[in-house]
């Protein structure tokens, strides 16, 4: 269907001439003679304006009703109030009717609300902006690592090793569940791979492999989770953006970590002017401060035992006190970026038992080269390190951890083969676009979430 797109048509300079627009009907006016339609199509917030006079062009009533597709065919004249252009209607064609039941009304609708019909909510210009916004993030990213010299790959999602170690995976099975099996051993041995398997948590160590031998990579795809953690900022599917770079130690992991955040965001503040504008009038008071503010700022650094120290001066006034050891809540990542420091800051080098297992041990003993960058009013948003190199530590920690070493036999040769220091880390792309639009939870940020007991 040759049509021009409603953002092109507002700010054409072919006024006087022919064009042809398609959309969606977001509002309708009537007058004795003028009647006035606001078509969207969702390539801008502009709507276009279809100026239809009655005395010339009778109007289909199911033409005007909001949510209705049209196709109208007219001449754009200068727009007769603000800025940009109209259209004067010759046709309107009706594309496909829209009942009065369409439950996005003029009246503002919650969040909450939209939430229960993710295949509408895209229709309002919230969410419109969001997907805007996602999309220019996501060639910013592919854009950043391509000019850096980055390999892009492509790692599995189906996986027979768990990268965080934690027993987060979704099973992967054809199978149903058969009485007759004695052991868990015998029902994955006529399973489908004949061993247990699950939706990878993480690339990174099939990244490790490909940085091992390339240099520098980044993997970007979807990541699966099946923690029960129904908060704002945890989905069981969400898309993940891993460098891991060969010849590297945490510090220079931080460094490319500081430089990617800061241009996506230029990126964003750059090519999406009008949607940042709107998510700091209605989404986030200050938002273009704050994102201002953070590409011209250094991000701060400090260690995890001077964090455990700034935050146990104020454990009275936490839900859950912290000590040397314990797990930073999304409390006291609050309390680190937005009261003390003010701007993201890294936290590096925390104790071994709350890390995984393949983070380069520290000559302490006791804190691993692990690194989180937390980003006020998100919390965690990177999660990274530099990887234990050394093939008899790497052992060391998995045997403390009890895991199976069988499943690992490739990642652990990496170490015996010419093993050299390297690092990268995870961001979370839905936790960077919540970042920079302001949007409070993640589901908000994704077409169709998926959460604990939610796969609409
Ligand atoms: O800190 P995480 O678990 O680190 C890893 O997976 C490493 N293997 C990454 C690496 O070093 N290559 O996750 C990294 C980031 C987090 O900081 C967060 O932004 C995001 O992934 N993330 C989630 N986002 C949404 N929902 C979830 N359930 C998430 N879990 C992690």
């Amino acid at each position: 269907m040759k049509h021009l797109d409603i953002a092109e048509a507002l700010k054409s300079q072919n006024e006087g001439k022919d064009a042809v627009v398609c959309g969606w009907v977001r509002t309708f006016r009537d007058s004795a003679q003028v009647a006035f339609l606001e078509l969207s199509d969702g390539t801008s917030f502009g709507k276009l304006q279809i100026v239809i006079d009655k005395s010339a062009l009778a109007v289909d009533p199911e033409c005007t009703k909001l949510g209705a597709s049209l196709c109208v065919k007219g001449v754009l004249v200068k727009a007769y109030r603000g800025e940009g252009n109209e259209l004067n209607a010759k046709e309107i064609h009706l594309l496909g009717k829209c009942p009065p039941e369409y439950p996005i009304q003029k009246k503002r609708t919650t969040l909450d609300f939209l939430r229960g019909i993710p295949h509408l909510r895209l229709r309002t210009n919230t969410f419109q902006a969001v997907f805007r916004v996602r999309s220019v993030a996501a060639q910013a990213i592919h854009r950043y690592f391509h000019t850096h010299g980055y390999y892009y790959i492509n790692t599995p999602l189906i996986t027979a090793s768990d990268c965080e170690g934690a027993g987060e995976m979704f099973r992967v099975t054809t199978r149903p569940w058969n009485a007759a099996e004695k052991s868990e051993a015998d029902y994955y041995k006529n399973d489908f791979f004949g061993v247990k398997a699950g939706l990878s948590v993480s690339g990174q160590l099939e990244g490790e492999v490909a940085a091992t031998a390339l240099g520098k990579i980044y993997t970007f795809g979807p990541s699966f989770r099946a923690e029960n953690s129904n908060t704002k900022r945890h989905l069981a599917e969400f898309w993940h953006v891993e460098p891991e770079i060969a010849f590297a130690e945490l510090p220079d992991v931080i460094e490319v970590a500081e430089d990617l955040l800061k241009y996506l965001i230029r990126a964003v503040l750059e090519e999406c002017p009008e949607e940042l504008k709107f998510f700091d009038s209605f989404v986030e008071k200050g938002l273009l401060e704050k994102l201002n503010h953070v590409v011209n700022s250094d991000f701060a650094v400090c260690t995890y035992t001077e964090a455990i120290k700034i935050l146990e001066e104020k454990n009275a006034q936490f839900e859950f006190p912290v000590h040397w050891g314990s797990d930073l809540q999304s409390e006291h990542e609050k309390y680190l970026t937005e009261k003390i420091f003010g701007r993201p800051v890294f936290v590096t080098d925390y104790p071994k038992e709350i890390k995984s297992f393949y983070m380069k041990q520290n000559a302490d003993g006791k804190t691993v080269a692990a690194t989180d960058l937390l980003a006020p009013g998100i919390g965690e948003i990177i999660g990274g390190s530099e990887r234990e190199a050394d093939y008899g530590k790497l052992v060391a920690a998995m045997d403390e951890r009890g895991m199976d070493k069988s499943a690992y036999a490739q990642y652990l040769d990496l170490r015996l083969f010419g093993t050299v220091p390297h690092g990268g880390f995870g961001l979370g792309f839905e936790r960077f676009v919540m970042y920079v639009t302001g949007m409070e939870n993640i589901r908000d940020v994704t077409l169709f979430p998926r959460s604990v007991k939610n796969i609409m």
